[in-house]
């Protein structure tokens, strides 16, 4: 080791005296799917249930990460992909301070995803896929970016044409085009609370 280095590792406080401090096992919940297939609303929804339960949770999503940290990257598979990384970064900065983190993006790839649970680890990373068809994330359309993607204004859309991997084995599938919202949180918060619980 180096004469001008000084690890203070000792001295932190670490991930299990903080999960004991919040009183919960810290974890990564990473939701992938198309856009349009119900991440947000899901995630913001989980995020309040579990804070309401007195659990400590971060959801991480577009809206504070592709405006902030990551505004200077587009929808390459390359720009993706630092997306992605970045994000995973994060998660894990989050996840040894002992929060429960909700992650919200599409990460299209295989490839991606598994660039993610390598950084974030095996053992904390648990995929969720919001499987919604194609058809019918088109058919909602919440944000009108489909419209736009057909008609040829934007390039490099999921799913038209930039590719949309389905995970091969995710930890849970939930197929919001045939469950309510509160069908869905139900089935995430069923697998998800054991494995938070201290
Ligand atoms: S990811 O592929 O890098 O994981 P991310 O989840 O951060 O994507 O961002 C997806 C959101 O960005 C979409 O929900 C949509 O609102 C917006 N968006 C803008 N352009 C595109 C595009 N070309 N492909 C997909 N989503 C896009």
């Amino acid at each position: 080791m180096g004469t001008h280095i000084h690890p203070i590792f000792d001295k932190l406080v670490g991930r299990e005296e903080r999960e004991t401090f919040l009183g919960q096992k810290s974890k990564v919940l990473w939701m992938t799917g198309l856009s349009g297939s119900g991440k947000s609303t899901i995630g913001q929804q989980l995020e309040r249930r579990l804070l309401e339960l007195g659990f400590f949770a971060q959801m991480l999503d577009g809206d504070n990460i592709r405006t902030g940290i990551n505004g200077n990257l587009g929808f390459s598979i390359e720009d993706r992909q630092e997306n992605i990384r970045r994000i995973a970064e994060v998660a894990k900065l989050y996840l040894n301070s002992g929060v429960i983190v909700i992650c919200s993006f599409i990460s299209p790839t295989e490839k991606i995803r598994a660039f993610a649970k390598e950084i974030i680890g095996e053992n904390d990373f648990l995929e969720v896929f919001i499987d919604a068809p194609l058809e019918v994330c088109e058919d909602r359309d919440v944000k009108g970016l489909y419209q736009k993607a057909r008609a040829g204004q934007i390039k490099d859309f999921t799913g038209i044409d930039s590719p949309f991997e389905a995970p091969d084995t995710p930890a849970l599938v939930i197929e919001t085009a045939n469950l309510t919202i509160e069908e869905s949180l139900h089935k995430i918060m069923n697998y998800l609370l054991p494995l938070i619980k201290a």
